[in-house]
C-alpha cells in the first residue's frame, strides 16, 4: 500500500482516499498513475472496513488530461498496442461508490476519469473540458459516450468540437456534478458525503451502484429485469432484515454487510 509513487492514500472512518500526486504536471495521467489509482481503489474495494472512496487531486488540478508527452510520437498502431487507454477502465470494476473531489483543471482524460466515478463534488475553481480537439484528436477514454449521457448532445458537441469549458457553477446547472463548495471546503464535503454513504447498508449500496450503471448500458427492458433480480436477491441478506426491523422498532439499523 505504501510504495505508490504518483498517488497518496489514506483512510478516514470507512472512507478510502486516493490523491493524485503529480502536481508539477497538473496530475497529467500516464499508465503508472492510472495503474496506481486502480490498485489503490481495488485494495479499498476488498477491505470490509471501507464503504466508499474519494479520488482527488490538488486545488489547482484534478487532472489536466492524458500525459501528452507520452502520446506525441505514437502512431495509431503504437497507441492501440499501448495499455494506456485500457488502464482508464480499471475504475469501472470497483463495486463500492467512488466520489471525484475536483478542484481546478479537470480536462480531457481528467474529465473522463471523473465521469467514470459515481458522484462529482467540485470546488468553485473547478473547470471541466474536453480539449482533445486542440491536439488534433478526440477523447479516447469515454468522453464522447459518457459526457452526452451526463449533459446531453448539444453542450457535449460544443465542448468536444469547440473546446468549450464549463465552470463549476455551469457544471452544476447542467447536472454534470453533484455540488459546488468553496475551495477550502470541497474535499471535506466530498469526504462527508462518502462517509454518509459508507455508513449505509453495504450490499444494498453496491447493488444500487451496479443497477444505476447498468441503466447506461443496455435497454430499459433489460435494465428493469436486472433491477428486479437484484431487488429480490437483497431479501436474502441480513441487512434487509435488519433495516426493515430497525424501521419498525424505531431504532437505528446496525449494518453487517451480510
Ligand atoms: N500532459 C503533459 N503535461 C502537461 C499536461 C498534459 N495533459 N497538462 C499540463 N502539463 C504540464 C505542462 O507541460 C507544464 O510542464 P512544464 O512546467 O514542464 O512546462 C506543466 O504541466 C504546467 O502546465 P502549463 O505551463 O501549460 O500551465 P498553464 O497554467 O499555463 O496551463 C493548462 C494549464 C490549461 C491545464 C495547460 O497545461 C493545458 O492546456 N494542458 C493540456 C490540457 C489537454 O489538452 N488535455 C487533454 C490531453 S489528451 C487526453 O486527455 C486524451 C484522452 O482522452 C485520454
Amino acid at each position: 500500500m505504501n510504495d505508490y509513487q504518483l498517488i497518496l492514500t489514506e483512510t478516514r472512518d470507512r472512507v478510502g482516499i486516493v490523491t493524485l500526486n503529480r502536481p508539477k504536471a497538473y496530475n497529467a495521467l500516464n499508465y503508472q498513475l492510472l495503474t496506481e489509482i486502480t490498485e489503490a481503489l481495488e485494495h479499498f474495494d476488498r477491505n470490509k472496513d471501507i464503504g466508499a472512496m474519494v479520488i482527488t487531486g490538488n486545488q489547482k488540478a484534478f487532472a489536466a488530461g492524458a500525459d501528452i508527452t507520452n502520446m506525441v510520437d505514437c502512431s495509431s498502431e503504437e497507441i492501440q498496442n499501448s495499455p494506456f487507454i485500457p488502464a482508464f477502465e480499471g475504475i469501472l470494476g470497483i463495486r463500492k461508490p467512488v466520489i471525484a473531489a475536483v478542484s481546478g483543471y479537470c480536462l480531457g482524460g481528467g474529465l473522463e476519469l471523473a465521469l467514470a466515478c459515481d458522484l462529482i463534488i467540485a470546488s468553485e475553481t473547478a473547470s471541466f473540458g474536453q480539449p482533445e480537439i486542440t491536439l488534433g484528436i478526440i477523447p479516447g477514454a469515454g468522453g464522447t459516450q459518457r459526457l452526452p449521457r451526463a449533459i446531453g448532445k448539444s453542450l457535449s458537441m460544443e465542448m468536444i468540437l469547440n473546446n468549450r469549458t464549463l465552470s463549476a457553477t455551469e457544471a452544476l446547472e447542467q447536472g454534470l456534478i453533484n455540488a459546488v463548495h468553496p475551495v477550502e471546503d470541497y474535499l471535506d464535503r466530498a469526504q462527508d458525503l462518502a462517509q454518509e454513504i459508507a455508513h449505509r447498508a453495504p450490499l444494498a449500496i453496491q447493488a444500487a451502484k451496479k443497477a444505476i450503471n447498468l441503466s447506461f448500458q443496455g435497454s430499459l427492458a433489460e435494465g428493469l429485469i436486472v433491477e428486479r433480480d437484484i431487488f429480490y436477491a437483497l431479501f436474502d441478506t441480513k441487512d434487509q432484515q435488519e433495516g426493515m426491523n430497525a424501521f419498525l422498532e424505531k431504532r437505528k439499523a446496525t449494518w453487517k454487510g451480510e
